[in-house]
């Protein structure tokens, strides 16, 4: 099998904690499928760099990660230190906008021995992929504060489609419908209310729909597509979203199956020309940091969906992917289970256990 060189981003908070976890994940996983992964250890892209530095990462940032294959990351913000959007805005959504990782890919899924809050939800009935547009909509750089400090101050922020950027998340949508056994999508909208880009965005999804006749689709709005994820969540199969819509239902979704601590997601560039992204949907959790109780079971997830992406969905990476998957189901089916899924164990020790599942 291949070498891969990865980027091995902690970050802040719990990022820091389970970052470990995953390493311990893949460490286990290449040691039995024969997968050489090379790590490149970065301390940049965390709030305390920027306390050192002024800054959240080097000025040759672009150059230190392009050449690595993969980029695994934790979770980056402390609003106690530094506010969220510079935190941010200086690493991971930098990341996503310049990797131009235009896909955003978060699985809900509930499992064995993980309760869903909602009544009556059993392991099989939630499992859908939410499709999230990353890298324009609604998180765009367009706008500012005017007359500010005077009667007359106002914020403008613009939301910005490209039918480029629309287009290609909507085929990576269909694409992902048609390979799966119901090969239905549902489109994310709010063609009702928001009046000129989103029916605009409905008429991008009809248009890219007419190349996959086999695949049934619909819109909803997204207002009650949220109820529905709650009240109904066993009709999905594939959502599609743009940006700040996929942010959404991406809390929400896992949300549905339990606890957001298992919820991992991939950034893509699926064109390979830059880096890709495999990082927890969490955040850094600063209520829960420096305790040794985080889930790490999302960023092991995240760990797992990037050698499925490096080896093209086949070969020992795929083999090593559904190991991982694998261990991680008999773990939270036969426990132990940390804090938010009702159990005492640390994160140190989920990441023990599922390593030694995973070796075998
Ligand atoms: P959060 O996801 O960090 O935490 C939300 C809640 O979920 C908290 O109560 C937390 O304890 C809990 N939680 C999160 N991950 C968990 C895990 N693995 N195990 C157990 N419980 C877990 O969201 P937030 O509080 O809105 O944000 C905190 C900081 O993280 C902010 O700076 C925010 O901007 C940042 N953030 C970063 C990312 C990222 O790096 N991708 C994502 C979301 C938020
Ligand atoms: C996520 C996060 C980020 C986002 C924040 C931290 C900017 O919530 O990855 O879902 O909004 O994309
Ligand atoms: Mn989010």
């Amino acid at each position: 099998s291949s070498n891969y060189r990865i980027a091995v981003i902690p970050g802040d908070g719990i990022g820091v904690e389970v970052m470990p976890e995953g390493l311990r994940a893949l460490d286990a996983a290449c040691k039995r499928f024969g997968i050489g992964l090379e790590y490149e250890y970065i301390e940049w892209a965390s709030c305390a760099y920027y306390a050192r530095h002024g800054q959240m990462m080097p000025d040759d940032w672009k150059a230190q990660l392009e050449r690595c294959d993969a980029i695994l990351f934790g979770a980056v913000g402390w609003p106690a230190t530094v506010p969220d959007h510079i935190s941010l805005w200086g690493s991971l959504l930098k990341f996503r906008r310049e990797f131009d990782q235009y896909v955003n890919l978060r699985p809900a899924r509930l499992f064995d021995g993980v309760p869903s809050p909602l009544a009556g939800r059993r392991a099989g009935d939630i499992d859908f992929w939410i499709v999230r547009e990353n890298t324009e909509g609604e998180y765009s750089s367009v706008g500012g504060v005017m007359f500010e400090g005077t009667e007359r101050e106002f914020v403008v922020q613009e939301s910005i489609f490209t039918r480029h950027g629309s287009e290609r998340v909507l085929k990576f949508a269909f694409d992902l419908a048609q390979r799966r056994a119901r090969k239905t999508l549902t489109v994310a909208t709010k063609s009702n209310g928001i009046a000129i880009s989103m029916p605009w965005w409905d008429n991008c999804a009809t248009r890219i729909a007419a190349q996959y006749p086999d695949v049934a689709w619909d819109k909803q709005h997204i207002d009650i597509l949220c109820a529905r994820f709650v009240l109904s969540p066993d009709r999905f199969d594939v959502v599609v979203a743009t940006n700040l819509f996929g942010d959404i239902l991406s809390d929400l979704g896992p949300a549905c199956t339990g606890t957001i601590g298992l919820a991992p997601s991939a950034n893509l560039d699926p064109e390979r020309r830059f880096p890709s992204l495999f990082e927890p949907v969490h955040g850094s959790a600063p209520d829960i940091a420096g305790k040794n109780v985080a889930n790490p079971i999302a960023m092991i997830w995240s760990a797992a969906m990037m050698l499925d992406f490096l080896g093209h969905g086949a070969g020992a990476e795929r083999a090593a992917h559904d190991a991982i998957l694998a261990a991680i189901e008999a773990t939270l089916k036969q426990g132990p289970h940390t804090a938010d899924l009702g159990g005492k164990a640390s994160t140190t020790e989920i990441g023990r256990a599922i390593a030694e599942r995973i070796a075998g």
